[in-house]
């Protein structure tokens, strides 16, 4: 398998929405520390603290994201829901297998971390904002 590359933030992956695409940049530059790390060959330590900095990110991130598409009374909510826990109970497995020393690969983890987040940022994010300014209701993500 390949090295795992870093994200590059981009027009491409903003969704047009200026406070949810500051998490998701936040979230690439996290992945990134890892990929640097991974390349470098770092600790076993240190990949996991940076791991569960990225987590409790995603955590607080998806919280608020949930929390602002049930203002919109989104209809897709309770499949974009399931698709938060698929990604947090991945890595809560990988996290399991790395306390359990089952030596997890972590390039494995960071291919499906990289094509996760492309992916839902791409499609799931961007159809909750079409939604939205279809609907055209103001309202605060914070
Ligand atoms: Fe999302």
């Amino acid at each position: 398998m390949s090295n795992p590359e870093k994200l590059k933030w981009s027009n491409i992956l903003s969704i047009g929405n200026q406070a949810i695409d500051n998490d998701h940049a936040e979230l690439l530059s996290i992945f990134n520390q890892l990929v640097d790390l991974t390349n470098k060959e770092g600790s076993r330590s240190e990949f996991a603290e940076i791991l569960s900095r990225m987590t409790d990110y995603a955590r607080q991130h998806f919280k608020k994201e949930e929390a602002y598409m049930e203002k919109f009374a989104y209809p897709n909510l309770s499949e974009h829901k399931k698709s938060h826990q698929t990604y947090i109970q991945t890595v809560a497995n990988y996290n399991l297998s790395f306390l359990r020393n089952q030596k997890p690969d972590p390039i494995a983890l960071l291919m499906f971390i990289e094509s996760w987040w492309t992916n839902h940022i791409l499609h799931a994010d961007s159809m909750f904002e079409r939604y939205k300014n279809g609907i055209n209701a103001e309202v605060n993500y914070k």
